[in-house]
């Protein structure tokens, strides 16, 4: 038997996989035992702290069940669920509006309502509307367009949080009319703590980070012929916009906030109002169709063509 080295232990353990059928599984376990090897070899490791890192992640499976997924909001405050996002949009054909997290609050089966209602029902707090376009890249409107919309209410807590909101509480439905747009109404949502009350609250508080996110509305949105988009909207001046704890927050989806203004003498006011146009990339089935085939192209050119697509 060889002498075991640091370097010829990692070269060992990769040959074991030479057998894995799967080449995407191959090529993903290649690199996580080679970055895995590599963290501990950097750090100098010592078992007390792997003990200490294997505890983590039970006490992480532990408090975890159908109602909260603590390993999402690991992956989301170590910002693995926004690099996955980011690498995904990077490599997209065509490029739409950025995507941010979808987070662990949606729900499925907000109803359905006309454009211009609100979300809000009788929830206290500052009345806002929120409208846009959906367009393609083109910058044309795209009918018929799905958005689903949630939020937390003032309070900072979602429906599903907080037992004095009825149920789906701020969630609603929309769906664009002929020339695109979108509108409802809402109430302005503040910036919220995400649960911090087990191991990756402890985590946080290690690394002297605090748990809030800045306020912001989510959307899904969908439409036939398009990517779907999961994405959120931030408002801008929220003091945790460079700060939040899941890193969904970027420039581009940071949107300004306007103040109503005072109607009717000075006895009404139009609502403070929100204003963005989500772009959608055309699906991938659908860019593939109406990319060019090359046609007696030289066999090197084409190759780099179809390296570029992957
Ligand atoms: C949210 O915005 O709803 C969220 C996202 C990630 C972790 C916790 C909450
Ligand atoms: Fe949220």
């Amino acid at each position: 038997m060889k002498t075991l080295t640091e370097s010829g232990l990692t070269a060992t353990a990769l040959a074991r996989l030479d057998g894995t059928p799967n080449p995407r599984m191959k090529q993903i376990m290649t690199a996580l035992i080679r970055h895995l090897h590599g963290f501990v070899r950097e750090t100098g490791l010592t078992s007390a702290e792997w003990k200490t890192a294997i505890d983590f992640l039970t006490a992480v499976g532990h408090i975890t069940d159908d109602k909260r997924q603590e390993f999402i909001l690991l992956s989301d405050t170590l910002g693995v669920s926004a690099m996955v996002d980011l690498v995904r949009h990077s490599r997209q054909h065509e490029q739409g509006t950025d995507s941010s997290l979808l987070g662990p609050f949606y729900r499925d089966g907000a109803p359905e309502k006309p454009l211009g209602a609100s979300i809000a029902g009788d929830t206290p707090g500052v009345a806002i509307v929120v409208r846009g376009q959906v367009i393609e890249a083109g910058g044309r409107p795209i009918a018929d367009a799905l958005l689903d919309v949630w939020q937390a209410a003032p309070n900072g807590k979602y429906d599903i949080q907080d037992e004095h909101q009825a149920d789906m509480n701020l969630r609603g439905k929309f769906r664009t009319g002929a020339d695109g747009r979108y509108e409802f109404r809402s109430v302005k949502p503040k910036s919220y703590p995400v649960p911090d009350d087990g191991p990756v609250g402890v985590l946080l508080r290690a690394q002297g980070r605090g748990p809030y996110r800045p306020a912001h509305i989510h959307f899904i949105i969908t439409a036939d012929g398009y990517e779907p988009l999961i994405t959120a909207l931030y408002i801008a001046g929220d003091s945790y916009i460079e700060s939040d704890a899941v890193f969904g927050a970027r420039q581009s989806l940071t949107v300004g906030y306007h103040k109503g203004r005072a109607t009717n003498g000075k006895s009404e006011r139009t609502p403070d109002a929100i204003e963005f146009d989500f772009i959608l990339a055309a699906a991938a089935s659908e860019q593939r169709a109406r990319r060019p085939r090359p046609s007696r192209t030289p066999r090197s050119a084409t190759r780099s063509r179809q390296r570029r697509a992957i």
